[in-house]
């Protein structure tokens, strides 16, 4: 009971939180012109829906986390022996913590910086930012994280919809592949095309 509540809350803060990567990265592909990108982010930042959307994203954020570490300790306490077989592409536990760990410091850093931008020159300062090499790998690890995330939980959303066709799986990978290579496009082009 407990269990499936928490699974329903993690679900819901999922979608939320995918809903708002779809509508972050389709808003962060104005960046291509320097007016779209400028006049959708002055509109956006002038009232309150950007602070509206922040605290939405970091409830998300809490919800999200707390449930799936009630959802591994129930897990484990009901598992006390490991299962015989495994799947081929099993990735190990500690391995998929680390990841989720990076993801995590990801978000916490990219918010903090998003807060630091001078809203004025917010497309300057975007560039300024993916001018460093290593600011353009920490968001490509990023978004590398985030598409082995987004693909394997919503491989599993699947699944629990019974869902199993190539088709669906097929259709998932390109959905978050567009999205995250969407999202890649700005740190690549700052870097490796704008003068
Ligand atoms: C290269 C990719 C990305 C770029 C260029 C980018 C750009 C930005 C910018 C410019 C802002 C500040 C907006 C403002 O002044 O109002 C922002 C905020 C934010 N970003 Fe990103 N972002 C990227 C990827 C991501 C990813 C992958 C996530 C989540 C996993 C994310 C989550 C957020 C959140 C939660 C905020 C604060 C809420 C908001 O202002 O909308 N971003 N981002």
């Amino acid at each position: 009971m407990v269990l499936q509540l928490h699974k329903r809350l993690m679900a819901v803060a999922g979608v939320v939180m995918t809903g708002y990567l779809i509508f972050h990265m389709l808003s962060n592909l104005s960046f291509f012109s320097e007016a779209a990108f400028t006049g959708f982010y002055d509109f956006y930042n002038a009232g309150p829906i950007r602070w509206f959307v922040l605290i939405l994203m970091i409830v998300a954020i809490v919800i999200h986390v707390k449930a799936a570490i009630k959802i591994r300790k129930v897990n484990a306490q009901a598992r006390t022996i490991d299962y015989a077989k495994h799947d081929k592409f099993k990735i190990p536990a500690p391995l998929v913590t680390i990841s989720i760990l990076f993801l995590l410091s990801f978000i916490v850093i990219h918010i903090t910086q998003s807060l630091l931008f001078d809203t004025s020159v917010l497309y300057s300062d975007v560039t300024t930012l993916f001018q460093s090499p290593l600011m353009v790998l920490f968001y490509l690890a990023g978004l590398f994280v985030l598409t082995m995330h987004l693909s394997h939980s919503l491989a599993n959303v699947l699944q629990t919809l019974g869902k199993t066709s190539v088709i669906y799986h097929s259709l998932v990978w390109l959905g978050v592949l567009a999205l995250t290579g969407g999202f890649a496009l700005i740190p690549l082009y700052i870097y490796f095309v704008m003068p």
